[in-house]
Protein backbone atom coordinates (compact mmCIF):
# COMPACT_ATOMS: atom_id res chain seq x y z
CA UNK A 1 0.00 0.00 0.00
CA UNK A 2 1.79 3.42 -1.14
CA UNK A 3 1.52 6.71 1.20
CA UNK A 4 -0.49 9.09 -0.78
CA UNK A 5 -0.83 11.59 1.93
CA UNK A 6 2.06 11.99 4.63
CA UNK A 7 1.68 14.33 7.49
CA UNK A 8 4.69 15.85 9.09
CA UNK A 9 4.01 17.12 13.06
CA UNK A 10 5.76 19.91 14.26
CA UNK A 11 7.77 22.03 11.09
CA UNK A 12 10.98 23.28 12.92
CA UNK A 13 14.74 22.00 12.11
CA UNK A 14 13.67 19.08 11.50
CA UNK A 15 10.26 18.48 10.61
CA UNK A 16 9.97 21.29 7.70
CA UNK A 17 12.85 19.99 5.53
CA UNK A 18 11.90 16.48 5.81
CA UNK A 19 8.03 17.30 4.86
CA UNK A 20 9.86 19.57 2.22
CA UNK A 21 12.16 16.25 0.70
CA UNK A 22 8.76 14.36 0.49
CA UNK A 23 6.88 17.10 -1.12
CA UNK A 24 9.53 17.77 -3.61
CA UNK A 25 9.36 14.13 -4.81
CA UNK A 26 6.15 15.04 -5.14
CA UNK A 27 4.02 13.15 -2.28
CA UNK A 28 0.97 15.31 -1.16
CA UNK A 29 2.46 16.69 2.60
CA UNK A 30 0.49 18.27 5.45
CA UNK A 31 2.84 19.48 8.03
CA UNK A 32 1.46 20.45 11.02
CA UNK A 33 2.36 23.16 13.94
CA UNK A 34 0.72 24.73 16.53
CA UNK A 35 2.68 27.84 15.85
CA UNK A 36 0.85 30.33 13.53
CA UNK A 37 3.40 32.18 12.27
CA UNK A 38 5.54 29.34 11.25
CA UNK A 39 2.49 27.68 9.35
CA UNK A 40 1.65 31.18 7.79
CA UNK A 41 5.26 31.37 6.67
CA UNK A 42 5.15 28.14 5.29
CA UNK A 43 1.69 28.52 3.00
CA UNK A 44 3.32 31.56 1.59
CA UNK A 45 6.49 29.12 -0.16
CA UNK A 46 8.82 30.71 2.43
CA UNK A 47 10.89 29.82 5.59
CA UNK A 48 11.01 30.95 9.19
CA UNK A 49 13.91 29.02 10.09
CA UNK A 50 17.81 29.19 8.87
CA UNK A 51 18.80 26.46 6.49
CA UNK A 52 21.17 26.68 3.42
CA UNK A 53 18.98 25.81 0.22
CA UNK A 54 15.28 24.62 2.31
CA UNK A 55 14.01 27.63 1.04
CA UNK A 56 13.86 26.94 -2.68
CA UNK A 57 12.94 23.43 -2.23
CA UNK A 58 10.02 24.86 0.03
CA UNK A 59 9.14 27.38 -1.92
CA UNK A 60 8.63 25.16 -5.26
CA UNK A 61 7.06 22.43 -3.22
CA UNK A 62 4.41 25.11 -1.75
CA UNK A 63 3.47 26.82 -4.83
CA UNK A 64 2.96 23.51 -7.00
CA UNK A 65 0.28 22.28 -3.99
CA UNK A 66 2.63 19.50 -2.92
CA UNK A 67 2.87 21.09 0.68
CA UNK A 68 0.68 22.76 2.97
CA UNK A 69 0.99 23.91 6.38
CA UNK A 70 -2.21 23.83 8.94
CA UNK A 71 -2.57 24.21 12.33
CA UNK A 72 -4.49 21.08 13.12
CA UNK A 73 -3.72 17.58 12.12
CA UNK A 74 -5.78 16.07 9.01
CA UNK A 75 -6.20 12.38 7.71
CA UNK A 76 -2.96 11.24 6.25
CA UNK A 77 -1.59 7.89 5.33
CA UNK A 78 1.89 8.66 7.05
CA UNK A 79 2.61 10.94 10.39
CA UNK A 80 6.16 12.27 11.18
CA UNK A 81 6.40 13.63 14.46
CA UNK A 82 9.14 15.97 15.07
CA UNK A 83 8.38 18.26 17.80
CA UNK A 84 11.09 18.94 20.95
CA UNK A 85 11.84 17.09 23.55
CA UNK A 86 13.77 18.98 26.05
CA UNK A 87 14.00 17.75 29.55
CA UNK A 88 11.75 19.37 32.36
CA UNK A 89 13.69 22.19 34.77
CA UNK A 90 15.18 20.71 38.36
CA UNK A 91 17.35 21.70 40.97
CA UNK A 92 20.62 22.58 40.28
CA UNK A 93 22.20 18.86 41.13
CA UNK A 94 19.53 16.74 40.36
CA UNK A 95 19.27 14.33 37.08
CA UNK A 96 16.91 16.04 34.81
CA UNK A 97 14.15 14.06 33.31
CA UNK A 98 12.46 14.30 29.94
CA UNK A 99 9.42 16.51 28.99
CA UNK A 100 7.39 14.03 26.49
CA UNK A 101 4.52 16.81 26.74
CA UNK A 102 5.32 17.87 22.79
CA UNK A 103 5.04 13.97 21.86
CA UNK A 104 1.80 13.84 23.83
CA UNK A 105 0.51 16.32 22.68
CA UNK A 106 0.76 15.73 19.07
CA UNK A 107 -0.55 12.38 19.90
CA UNK A 108 -3.13 13.80 20.95
CA UNK A 109 -3.48 15.78 17.73
CA UNK A 110 -2.93 12.89 15.48
CA UNK A 111 -5.62 10.38 17.35
CA UNK A 112 -8.90 11.58 15.78
CA UNK A 113 -7.38 11.41 12.07
CA UNK A 114 -6.34 7.94 12.53
CA UNK A 115 -7.47 5.08 10.24
CA UNK A 116 -6.83 1.42 9.88
CA UNK A 117 -3.13 1.49 7.67
CA UNK A 118 -1.72 4.27 8.71
CA UNK A 119 1.98 4.00 9.67
CA UNK A 120 3.33 7.19 12.80
CA UNK A 121 6.22 7.41 13.01
CA UNK A 122 8.23 9.37 15.80
CA UNK A 123 11.40 11.00 14.78
CA UNK A 124 11.89 12.71 17.58
CA UNK A 125 15.10 11.84 20.27
CA UNK A 126 13.71 10.30 23.02
CA UNK A 127 14.32 8.06 25.85
CA UNK A 128 13.98 4.56 25.35
CA UNK A 129 10.15 3.35 25.61
CA UNK A 130 8.95 6.93 24.19
CA UNK A 131 8.01 4.65 20.59
CA UNK A 132 5.44 2.17 23.19
CA UNK A 133 4.57 4.81 24.95
CA UNK A 134 3.55 6.65 22.03
CA UNK A 135 1.67 3.53 20.39
CA UNK A 136 0.19 3.30 24.35
CA UNK A 137 -1.26 6.93 24.22
CA UNK A 138 -2.62 6.62 20.62
CA UNK A 139 -4.57 3.38 21.43
CA UNK A 140 -6.00 5.03 24.69
CA UNK A 141 -7.21 7.26 22.28
CA UNK A 142 -8.58 5.02 19.69
CA UNK A 143 -9.41 1.84 21.20
CA UNK A 144 -11.38 0.75 18.07
CA UNK A 145 -7.94 0.67 16.47
CA UNK A 146 -5.35 -2.37 17.01
CA UNK A 147 -1.56 -1.36 17.60
CA UNK A 148 1.31 -3.41 17.90
CA UNK A 149 2.09 -3.73 21.35
CA UNK A 150 -1.14 -6.23 21.21
CA UNK A 151 -1.48 -6.67 17.84
CA UNK A 152 2.38 -7.08 16.44
CA UNK A 153 2.18 -7.94 12.51
CA UNK A 154 -1.54 -7.81 12.19
CA UNK A 155 -1.69 -4.10 13.77
CA UNK A 156 -3.93 -1.52 11.97
CA UNK A 157 -1.77 1.26 12.78
CA UNK A 158 2.20 0.78 12.77
CA UNK A 159 4.51 2.66 14.87
CA UNK A 160 8.37 3.09 14.69
CA UNK A 161 11.04 5.07 15.90
CA UNK A 162 13.54 6.29 13.33
CA UNK A 163 15.63 8.68 14.88
CA UNK A 164 17.32 11.81 12.98
CA UNK A 165 21.07 12.57 12.95
CA UNK A 166 21.14 15.48 10.50
CA UNK A 167 23.68 18.34 10.86
CA UNK A 168 22.19 22.08 10.74
CA UNK A 169 23.35 23.50 7.63
CA UNK A 170 23.87 20.44 5.53
CA UNK A 171 20.38 18.96 6.04
CA UNK A 172 18.88 19.27 2.80
CA UNK A 173 22.09 16.95 1.43
CA UNK A 174 21.95 14.78 5.02
CA UNK A 175 18.56 13.94 4.61
CA UNK A 176 19.05 11.75 1.41
CA UNK A 177 22.06 10.99 2.15
CA UNK A 178 22.70 9.50 5.60
CA UNK A 179 22.01 6.17 6.35
CA UNK A 180 18.82 5.74 8.66
CA UNK A 181 18.06 3.53 12.10
CA UNK A 182 14.44 1.66 11.39
CA UNK A 183 12.60 0.72 15.09
CA UNK A 184 9.83 -0.68 14.07
CA UNK A 185 7.41 -1.54 17.15
CA UNK A 186 7.29 -4.63 14.78
CA UNK A 187 8.82 -6.60 11.68
CA UNK A 188 5.79 -4.83 9.55
CA UNK A 189 5.95 -1.59 11.38
CA UNK A 190 9.76 -1.44 9.98
CA UNK A 191 8.99 -2.41 6.61
CA UNK A 192 6.48 -0.21 6.46
CA UNK A 193 9.02 2.68 7.52
CA UNK A 194 11.50 1.59 5.30
CA UNK A 195 9.14 1.51 2.08
CA UNK A 196 8.28 5.38 3.45
CA UNK A 197 12.12 7.11 4.06
CA UNK A 198 12.99 5.13 0.62
CA UNK A 199 10.58 7.87 -1.15
CA UNK A 200 13.90 10.05 -0.56
CA UNK A 201 16.34 8.53 1.33
CA UNK A 202 19.65 6.89 -0.73
CA UNK A 203 21.31 6.02 2.35
CA UNK A 204 20.79 2.73 4.02
CA UNK A 205 17.72 1.91 5.84
CA UNK A 206 18.95 -0.72 8.90
CA UNK A 207 16.14 -2.10 10.79
CA UNK A 208 15.84 -2.88 14.70
CA UNK A 209 13.72 -2.37 17.27
CA UNK A 210 11.98 0.78 19.09
CA UNK A 211 13.65 0.67 21.91
CA UNK A 212 17.67 0.18 20.05
CA UNK A 213 16.63 2.60 17.60
CA UNK A 214 15.80 4.90 20.33
CA UNK A 215 19.06 4.07 22.27
CA UNK A 216 21.09 4.85 19.42
CA UNK A 217 20.69 7.74 18.88
CA UNK A 218 21.22 8.79 22.42
CA UNK A 219 24.14 6.53 22.59
CA UNK A 220 25.55 8.70 19.66
CA UNK A 221 25.71 12.11 21.65
CA UNK A 222 26.48 10.58 24.49
CA UNK A 223 29.86 8.91 22.91
CA UNK A 224 30.47 12.87 21.85
CA UNK A 225 29.86 14.04 25.35
CA UNK A 226 32.07 11.42 26.70
CA UNK A 227 34.91 12.48 24.39
CA UNK A 228 34.88 16.00 24.97
CA UNK A 229 34.34 15.56 28.70
CA UNK A 230 37.93 13.81 28.11
CA UNK A 231 39.83 16.69 26.83
CA UNK A 232 37.68 19.16 29.26
CA UNK A 233 39.02 17.01 32.30
CA UNK A 234 42.97 17.23 30.25
CA UNK A 235 42.71 20.83 29.83
CA UNK A 236 42.00 21.14 33.67
CA UNK A 237 44.76 18.65 34.74
CA UNK A 238 47.06 20.16 32.05
CA UNK A 239 46.30 24.12 33.22
CA UNK A 240 47.18 22.46 36.88
CA UNK A 241 50.53 20.64 35.91
CA UNK A 242 51.54 24.08 33.48
CA UNK A 243 51.61 21.89 30.66
CA UNK A 244 50.09 22.84 26.77
CA UNK A 245 46.92 20.77 26.62
CA UNK A 246 47.10 21.67 22.82
CA UNK A 247 50.39 20.13 22.49
CA UNK A 248 49.97 17.21 24.83
CA UNK A 249 46.69 16.43 22.50
CA UNK A 250 48.52 16.57 19.26
CA UNK A 251 51.26 14.74 20.46
CA UNK A 252 49.26 11.75 22.05
CA UNK A 253 47.05 11.99 18.58
CA UNK A 254 50.03 10.66 16.86
CA UNK A 255 49.76 7.44 18.33
CA UNK A 256 47.66 5.60 15.38
CA UNK A 257 44.66 4.16 17.25
CA UNK A 258 44.09 7.60 19.08
CA UNK A 259 41.62 10.59 18.47
CA UNK A 260 41.45 13.01 21.39
CA UNK A 261 38.71 15.89 20.73
CA UNK A 262 39.69 19.16 21.28
CA UNK A 263 38.48 20.98 24.86
CA UNK A 264 36.55 24.00 25.07
CA UNK A 265 34.49 26.02 27.41
CA UNK A 266 32.20 23.20 28.00
CA UNK A 267 29.00 21.87 25.92
CA UNK A 268 25.98 23.48 24.46
CA UNK A 269 23.31 23.39 21.79
CA UNK A 270 19.94 21.61 22.02
CA UNK A 271 21.37 17.65 21.35
CA UNK A 272 24.98 16.91 22.97
CA UNK A 273 24.21 18.88 26.14
CA UNK A 274 20.34 17.43 26.46
CA UNK A 275 20.56 13.42 24.97
CA UNK A 276 22.96 11.85 27.42
CA UNK A 277 20.59 12.87 30.51
CA UNK A 278 18.04 10.43 29.02
CA UNK A 279 20.24 7.75 29.70
CA UNK A 280 21.19 8.95 33.01
CA UNK A 281 17.56 9.66 34.26
CA UNK A 282 16.36 6.31 33.02
CA UNK A 283 19.43 4.32 34.55
CA UNK A 284 20.80 6.44 37.11
CA UNK A 285 22.66 3.40 38.79
CA UNK A 286 24.41 1.87 35.84
CA UNK A 287 25.24 5.31 33.51
CA UNK A 288 27.87 6.43 35.83
CA UNK A 289 30.53 7.67 33.35
CA UNK A 290 27.82 8.94 31.14
CA UNK A 291 26.59 11.19 34.27
CA UNK A 292 30.37 12.16 35.06
CA UNK A 293 31.24 13.38 31.67
CA UNK A 294 27.92 15.51 31.86
CA UNK A 295 29.15 16.96 34.88
CA UNK A 296 32.77 17.43 33.72
CA UNK A 297 31.31 19.56 30.86
CA UNK A 298 28.97 21.59 32.62
CA UNK A 299 31.43 22.55 35.00
CA UNK A 300 33.77 23.79 32.55
CA UNK A 301 31.95 27.56 32.52
CA UNK A 302 32.21 28.25 35.54
CA UNK A 303 35.99 27.23 35.70
CA UNK A 304 36.67 29.60 32.64
CA UNK A 305 34.75 32.30 34.94
CA UNK A 306 37.26 31.33 37.80
CA UNK A 307 40.04 31.92 35.25
CA UNK A 308 38.55 35.22 34.67
CA UNK A 309 38.45 36.17 38.51
CA UNK A 310 41.98 35.08 38.32
CA UNK A 311 43.05 37.18 35.33
CA UNK A 312 41.61 40.37 36.90
CA UNK A 313 43.36 39.62 40.04
CA UNK A 314 46.75 39.46 38.21
CA UNK A 315 46.23 42.62 35.95
CA UNK A 316 45.27 45.01 38.58
CA UNK A 317 48.13 43.56 40.89
CA UNK A 318 50.55 44.63 37.65
CA UNK A 319 49.00 47.71 37.26
CA UNK A 320 48.20 49.18 40.79
CA UNK A 321 46.75 52.31 39.61
CA UNK A 322 43.99 50.99 37.89
CA UNK A 323 40.66 49.99 39.43
CA UNK A 324 38.42 46.72 38.44
CA UNK A 325 35.83 49.49 36.78
CA UNK A 326 38.73 50.64 34.19
CA UNK A 327 39.23 47.24 33.26
CA UNK A 328 37.95 45.70 29.90
CA UNK A 329 37.25 42.26 29.08
CA UNK A 330 36.41 40.89 25.94
CA UNK A 331 34.58 37.91 24.90
CA UNK A 332 35.73 35.60 21.55
CA UNK A 333 32.46 33.92 20.44
CA UNK A 334 29.54 33.32 21.46
CA UNK A 335 27.82 30.71 19.82
CA UNK A 336 27.61 26.80 20.51
CA UNK A 337 30.05 25.84 18.19
CA UNK A 338 32.06 27.56 15.29
CA UNK A 339 30.90 29.56 11.97
CA UNK A 340 26.72 29.59 13.28
CA UNK A 341 24.59 31.97 14.64
CA UNK A 342 22.79 29.36 17.25
CA UNK A 343 23.48 30.36 20.66
CA UNK A 344 20.86 27.59 22.56
CA UNK A 345 22.05 26.33 25.33
CA UNK A 346 25.48 27.90 24.66
CA UNK A 347 28.20 27.78 27.13
CA UNK A 348 30.07 30.73 25.61
CA UNK A 349 27.04 33.07 25.88
CA UNK A 350 26.66 31.62 29.62
CA UNK A 351 30.39 32.72 30.39
CA UNK A 352 29.96 36.22 28.76
CA UNK A 353 26.91 36.78 30.72
CA UNK A 354 28.54 35.47 34.45
CA UNK A 355 31.16 38.24 33.33
CA UNK A 356 29.58 41.10 32.26
CA UNK A 357 27.08 40.80 35.83
CA UNK A 358 29.93 39.93 37.99
CA UNK A 359 32.77 42.54 36.82
CA UNK A 360 32.22 46.24 37.11
CA UNK A 361 34.41 47.07 34.07
CA UNK A 362 33.16 46.89 30.26
CA UNK A 363 32.52 43.57 28.99
CA UNK A 364 32.57 43.50 25.12
CA UNK A 365 31.75 40.43 23.25
CA UNK A 366 32.63 39.49 19.24
CA UNK A 367 30.28 37.19 17.51
CA UNK A 368 30.74 37.85 13.22
CA UNK A 369 27.03 35.66 13.31
CA UNK A 370 24.90 37.97 14.74
CA UNK A 371 23.82 41.39 14.28
CA UNK A 372 22.14 41.79 17.44
CA UNK A 373 22.81 40.80 21.64
CA UNK A 374 20.17 38.51 23.13
CA UNK A 375 18.42 40.68 25.51
CA UNK A 376 20.07 38.35 28.68
CA UNK A 377 23.20 40.26 27.80
CA UNK A 378 22.44 44.01 28.76
CA UNK A 379 25.30 44.79 30.33
CA UNK A 380 27.81 43.82 27.21
CA UNK A 381 28.76 45.90 23.57
CA UNK A 382 28.81 44.03 20.77
CA UNK A 383 31.99 45.06 18.68
CA UNK A 384 34.23 43.99 15.87
CA UNK A 385 37.52 42.28 16.42
CA UNK A 386 39.62 45.18 16.03
CA UNK A 387 38.30 47.05 18.19
CA UNK A 388 38.05 44.47 21.10
CA UNK A 389 41.96 43.33 19.93
CA UNK A 390 42.61 46.92 20.82
CA UNK A 391 40.70 48.12 23.43
CA UNK A 392 40.50 44.82 26.01
CA UNK A 393 43.00 43.79 28.65
CA UNK A 394 41.90 40.57 29.51
CA UNK A 395 40.82 38.46 26.37
CA UNK A 396 38.75 35.50 26.54
CA UNK A 397 38.72 33.41 23.55
CA UNK A 398 35.42 30.99 23.66
CA UNK A 399 34.79 30.09 20.23
CA UNK A 400 37.05 29.20 17.18
CA UNK A 401 35.34 30.94 14.38
CA UNK A 402 37.03 31.46 11.29
CA UNK A 403 37.09 35.05 11.64
CA UNK A 404 39.35 34.44 14.82
CA UNK A 405 41.61 32.04 13.20
CA UNK A 406 43.92 35.11 12.16
CA UNK A 407 46.86 36.83 13.85
CA UNK A 408 45.37 39.46 16.61
CA UNK A 409 47.82 41.59 18.49
CA UNK A 410 46.47 41.58 22.18
CA UNK A 411 47.79 43.24 24.71
CA UNK A 412 46.86 42.24 28.18
CA UNK A 413 45.88 38.62 29.75
CA UNK A 414 44.68 35.92 27.06
CA UNK A 415 42.77 33.41 28.19
CA UNK A 416 42.16 30.92 25.24
CA UNK A 417 39.75 28.06 25.97
CA UNK A 418 39.76 26.97 22.05
CA UNK A 419 43.85 26.76 21.08
CA UNK A 420 44.07 29.28 18.64
CA UNK A 421 46.07 31.86 20.18
N1 LIG B 1 17.80 20.41 15.10
C1 LIG B 1 18.64 19.41 15.03
O1 LIG B 1 19.79 19.56 14.61
C2 LIG B 1 18.23 18.01 15.44
C3 LIG B 1 18.99 16.93 14.99
C4 LIG B 1 18.57 15.64 15.32
C5 LIG B 1 17.44 15.45 16.10
N2 LIG B 1 16.72 16.53 16.54
C6 LIG B 1 15.51 16.26 17.34
O2 LIG B 1 14.37 16.51 16.52
C7 LIG B 1 13.30 16.98 17.33
C8 LIG B 1 12.81 18.30 16.79
O3 LIG B 1 13.87 19.23 16.85
P1 LIG B 1 13.88 20.60 16.03
O4 LIG B 1 15.27 21.13 16.13
O5 LIG B 1 13.25 20.41 14.69
O6 LIG B 1 12.91 21.48 16.96
P2 LIG B 1 12.28 22.91 16.59
O7 LIG B 1 12.04 23.58 17.88
O8 LIG B 1 13.08 23.58 15.53
O9 LIG B 1 10.86 22.53 15.93
C9 LIG B 1 9.84 21.89 16.60
C10 LIG B 1 8.51 22.40 16.06
O10 LIG B 1 7.47 21.65 16.68
C11 LIG B 1 6.36 22.52 16.89
N3 LIG B 1 5.47 21.89 17.88
C12 LIG B 1 5.58 21.80 19.21
N4 LIG B 1 4.57 21.10 19.73
C13 LIG B 1 3.77 20.74 18.70
C14 LIG B 1 2.56 20.01 18.60
N5 LIG B 1 1.99 19.48 19.66
N6 LIG B 1 2.01 19.86 17.38
C15 LIG B 1 2.58 20.39 16.29
N7 LIG B 1 3.73 21.09 16.32
C16 LIG B 1 4.32 21.26 17.51
C17 LIG B 1 7.01 23.81 17.34
O11 LIG B 1 6.15 24.91 17.16
C18 LIG B 1 8.22 23.87 16.40
O12 LIG B 1 7.95 24.56 15.20
C19 LIG B 1 13.84 17.07 18.76
O13 LIG B 1 13.55 15.88 19.44
C20 LIG B 1 15.34 17.17 18.54
O14 LIG B 1 16.07 16.72 19.64
C21 LIG B 1 17.08 17.80 16.21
Amino acid sequence: MSFETISVIGLGYIGLPTAAMFASRKNKVIGVDVNQHAVDTINQGKIHIVEPDLDMIVHSAVTEGYLKAVTTAEPADAFLIAVPTPFLPCEEGQIPEPDLSYIQSACNGIAPVLKKGDLVILESTSPVGATEQVSEWLANARPDLSFPQKAGTEADVNVAHCPERVLPGHVVRELVENDRVIGGMSARCSERSVELYKTFVQGECVITNARTAEMAKLTENSCRDVQIAFANELSVICDKLDIDVWELIALANRHPRINILQPGPGVGGHCIAVDPWFIVSKTPEEARLIHTARKVNDSKPEWVINKVKLAITDFLQANPTKTASEVTIACYGLAFKPDIDDLRESPALAIAKNISEMHVGKTLVVEPNIISLPSSLNRVDLVELAKANEAADIHVMLVDHKEFRVKQELTGIAIDTKGIW
